[in-house]
């Protein structure tokens, strides 16, 4: 292999490094015989210079290969998997793993504990009792093959390449590349087997890609090495100027899932489900064309197919189905429900979504540190988003919580969401990429 500082010099002047070459580098620095600080080198040569598609393609096929491999060939049909570039009360998995699975797509979800403003799917499904992830891989193969849905955690040594780059990124300020981020994302799909792929890159105050432009050139970036690498890859860029749908907590999303599962939920959160669920039909190969998908899953939702998956999905891991008919029985319960109401009449023109994310963190719906415990009952519910008037002394927001004084969140919530006299409209949807 070429010596590690020559390739850094290649990168430093801009020259194409080989696949031997990518393949080498990675290979080597996974098993510590590349020290971090050449690494960090390279990734801030990376980061001014950027990657060709070619060096795209084989940094990432690079990064997929360096630890384990899940194989899902003994689930039949085109395995799709989507992932979200993060954001503030997203309640999308929830609901489009029974919708998409209810058309007949195969859904194979491989899901992990997280940090961040509320736990990750897993917490949010065990806020539903007796539902249990710990299934052999086996059970997990026939799980989908029956019911063409279900959930394993996540386990094995997954990228192992990514995780320390990923580190080193951290503390060399070379995070905010987008061939890094790109590359980041797609080996981790590729290596949790998915055959296609749908990514829903978010734009806007709440995430990590502020600006639309940066984001479509993340989300073009990523779609081309999904089709480089044979695993057919659809873009949504779609708007977190404010949290998605009403819920921000583990509980409340469910319940929050379960109505927009039955036609009822909010009018964004359906929208967001209903354009990226029809993307990952089509690719499926259950429907013939996008228009095609979204009329199958439209039908779904008002024949109550989509939540009948969600009951047997939830029957098959251990759960009570009957939480879709009962959730005010069946899901945690908080103690306290605190309502925040408007201090002035007008209509909100800005909600910060991270700092909202923070305050149902503060509650306990989500981790600080991977020790924290969860409280599954813990969150708030959005009544208004941008554009809605409100008359003075309206409730904003619900805070449920078990903790009686809620005073941090109750002042994060009224420092981060303005009211004036108009407000700029948004677009949910900014851009389709396929
Ligand atoms: N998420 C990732 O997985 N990788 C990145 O580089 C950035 C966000
Ligand atoms: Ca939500």
């Amino acid at each position: 292999m070429v010596r590690m500082v020559d390739l850094i010099e290649k990168k430093q002047k801009n020259e194409l490094m080989t696949t031997e070459e990518i393949k080498g580098m990675i290979e080597s620095y996974t098993k510590d015989e590349i020290p971090d600080y050449q690494m960090s080198a390279m990734l801030m040569a990376i980061y001014f210079n950027g990657l060709s598609k070619e060096e795209l393609r084989d940094l990432t096929l690079a990064m997929a290969e360096s630890g384990d491999e899940i194989d899902l060939s003994a689930i039949e049909g085109i395995k799709v998997d989507k992932h979200s570039t993060g954001g503030v009360g997203d309640t999308t998995t929830l609901v489009l793993a029974p919708l998409v699975a209810s058309v007949g797509a195969p859904v194979a979800k491989m899901s992990g504990r997280g940090l961040g403003h509320t736990g990750g799917t897993l917490d949010k499904l065990e806020s539903i009792e007796g539902f249990h992830i710990e299934i052999t891989e086996d059970e997990f193969i026939d799980l989908v093959n029956k019911n063409q849905l279900a959930v394993i955690g996540q386990t094995g040594n997954i990228t192992p390449a990514d995780k320390k780059i990923y580190a080193l990124r951290d503390v060399t300020s070379t995070v905010g590349s987008i061939p890094l981020i790109a590359s980041s994302i797609m080996s981790k799909k590729i290596a949790s087997g998915a055959d296609a792929i749908v990514l829903d890159v978010k734009t806007g105050s709440g995430a990590f890609m502020k600006d639309v432009k940066a984001a479509e050139e993340l989300a073009e970036t990523m779609v081309q090495i999904g089709n480089s690498v044979g695993r057919d890859t659809m873009a949504v860029i779609s708007d977190m100027n404010q949290p998605l749908g009403e819920a921000i907590g583990n509980a409340l999303e469910v319940q929050e899932a379960i109505d927009t599962l039955k036609g009822q939920g909010p009018a964004d959160l359906t929208e967001l489900c209903l354009v990226l669920g029809s993307q990952m039909a089509y690719l499926g190969g259950v429907a013939s064309s996008l228009e095609e998908a979204r009329a199958m899953l439209e039908e779904n939702i008002k024949n109550g197919k989509a939540l009948e998956k969600f009951k047997t999905f939830i029957e098959a891991q251990g759960g009570n189905p009957e939480v879709v008919d009962r959730p005010e029985e069946l899901l945690p319960q908080a103690e306290f429900k605190i309502e925040v109401k408007a201090d002035e009449a007008g209509v909100i023109s800005k909600i910060n979504a991270d700092e909202l994310g923070v305050a149902a963190m503060l509650l306990g719906a989500g981790r600080e540190t991977m020790d924290s415990e969860l409280d599954l009952a813990a969150g708030l519910m959005l009544h208004k988003k941008i554009g809605d008037a409100v008359e003075l002394g309206e409730t904003i927001v619900t805070i449920y919580s078990n903790k009686e004084n809620v005073d941090a969140s109750i002042k994060k919530i009224k420092d981060n969401i303005e009211l004036s006299d108009h407000a700029e409209p948004l677009t949910l949807i900014h851009e389709v990429i396929h």
